[in-house]
């Protein structure tokens, strides 16, 4: 786990105004929306406690492509004048991102990133000292004192790698394992499996509406749970268990009414008296010929993350604040609501909904690795994509290139993709659900997937260009 922390300086109100209401420009735009990076103190950790390289080795790539500069591709181009507005409001974003001249990069144009190479290589020299303390460390608390930002030298040391376990459950004849607390993903993923394994879905026809309304009805669910009982586990006695209890599952499979939408505002979390527990977002996965198996989420939040850099170290700072719930009721980003499990404290992890899945056979042999980007739709498309592989027998493309769709209790709305065809589309509107006005990208996954006789399949997913599916 190695996601942000909140600074010792923050504090639960933090975002809020005069009026008490969500200050969405300071919570998701400023040197106070960035927690604690942590993907340095990640990347080393696991390099030097499971890799086989040196540290010089993996950054020297990267620090040939900033140095040097990359091919600026179609979709950069283009979405580098859609962020203008919010790259360009920040000295040293505008400086990184956009030409001297001030005008736009064009496709196939070389951005070379002079001052991020130099960070890169006090990283490689120093490890996770490079970043946390020295130069580095001292051009990221200039940015945030020019700004009365709260991340402090103290902050920045005390940054801790958590090694978790991951949270596991069956489906099928599955074992399906994906991230646990602070990410609300796997404990979600876990949870509509259970709903779902309940049904024939593959009788029920991919996509069909029958097959979409038992998809929405149970990611209804599980997002209500999600709004009061996820957050940090180190802060908050997430019920965990509870929520993957096929029992649990059961019971809500039972609630869904067949032929008609229900209504979110009558949908309540799983009422705390069930919980007997005591307190206790860039998708890769790698698979080598020993079959060592990574699915890795990376997130800064936001595309850009809070669009200002550090000036002088070359580096995006993250808006994983805002993953917080700044106020109850009221919608992040994602337009996800939350409360006191996910309320900022200092020191405290912002809840996520990163889902780095990786699925095992009956024999405990994987056949699946897969995730996506996407803020709240991360976990109803890792779904998909299980339920196409498990349920479907969809090869690993077919899988990614299926239209999807999207409910995370609220707001009450059902998205689609284009793809999802209009008959369907009818029929759920006849059964009560309310549709996005128009279709929407859901997700951009990286799986691979490995079939009965261990030849294994990549699919790097078309919705988005720039990722590749490269045999070893
Ligand atoms: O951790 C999370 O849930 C979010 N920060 C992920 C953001 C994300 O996926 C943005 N991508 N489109």
């Amino acid at each position: 786990d190695y996601r942000e922390m909140a600074p010792a300086a923050a504090s639960r109100n933090m975002f809020l105004d005069a009026e008490g209401d969500v200050d969405r420009v300071k919570a998701r735009h400023s040197v106070h929306s960035s927690g604690v990076p942590g993907t340095v103190a990640g990347m080393i950790y696991a390099l030097e406690n499971y890799g086989t390289m040196s540290l010089k080795q993996v950054i020297k790539p990267a620090i040939e492509l900033a140095r040097k500069g990359f091919p600026v591709s179609r979709s950069l181009a283009s979405s580098l004048v859609r962020y203008s507005d919010y790259l360009g409001s920040d000295p040293a974003s505008s400086n990184y991102f956009y030409r001297a001249d001030g005008e736009f990069y064009q496709a196939g144009e070389m951005l070379v990133q002079k001052d991020l190479a130099a960070t890169l290589k006090r990283i490689s020299k120093n490890g996770r000292d490079g970043f946390y303390t020295g130069k580095t460390a001292d051009l990221l608390i200039a940015q945030m004192r020019r700004n009365a930002g709260i991340i402090s030298y103290e902050d920045l040391l005390n940054y801790r790698v958590v090694e978790r376990q991951p949270v596991c459950g069956d489906y099928r004849s599955n074992r399906v394992c994906a991230m646990p607390p602070p990410s609300s993903g796997g404990v979600h993923l876990i949870q509509m499996l259970n709903i779902l394994e309940g049904w024939d879905l593959y009788a029920l026809g991919h996509n069909s509406a029958a097959y979409l309304h038992r998809l929405v009805e149970s990611m209804r669910r599980a997002y209500a749970d999600r709004s009061l009982h996820l957050g940090d586990p180190d802060f908050y006695a997430v019920p965990a268990k509870q929520l993957m209890d096929k029992r649990y599952a059961a019971e809500l499979r039972e609630q869904i009414d067949l032929a008609e939408a229900s209504r979110s505002k009558d949908i309540k979390p799983m009422p705390a008296r069930l919980i007997t527990e005591s307190p206790e977002t860039t998708h890769y996965a790698t698979w080598d010929r020993w079959g060592n198996v990574v699915s890795n989420t990376y997130t800064i939040n936001f595309s850009y993350g809070s669009g200002i850099s550090v000036a002088g170290a070359g580096f995006l700072l993250n808006n994983e604040m805002d993953d917080f719930s700044s106020k109850p009721g009221s919608a992040n980003g994602y337009g996800l609501i939350g409360g006191e499990a996910n309320a900022i404290q200092p020191g405290k992890r912002p809840l996520s909904s990163m889902t780095p899945t990786i699925v095992f056979d009956p024999q405990g042999e994987p056949i699946v690795a897969t995730g996506s980007p996407g803020g709240s739709t991360i976990i109803t498309v890792v779904l998909q994509m299980l339920l196409n592989v498990i349920d479907f027998d969809m090869g690993i493309a077919e899988a990614t290139a299926a239209p999807r769709i999207h409910h995370q209790w609220l707001p009450d709305t059902l998205r689609y993709e284009r793809g999802i065809s209009v008959d369907t589309l009818n029929i759920l509107t006849e059964m009560g659900h309310s549709l996005g006005d128009k279709p929407v990208r859901l997700g951009v996954t990286q799986s691979i997937a490995s079939d009965k006789n261990k030849i294994k399949y990549a699919a790097s997913d078309p919705r988005r260009e720039g990722a590749a599916a490269i045999p070893e």
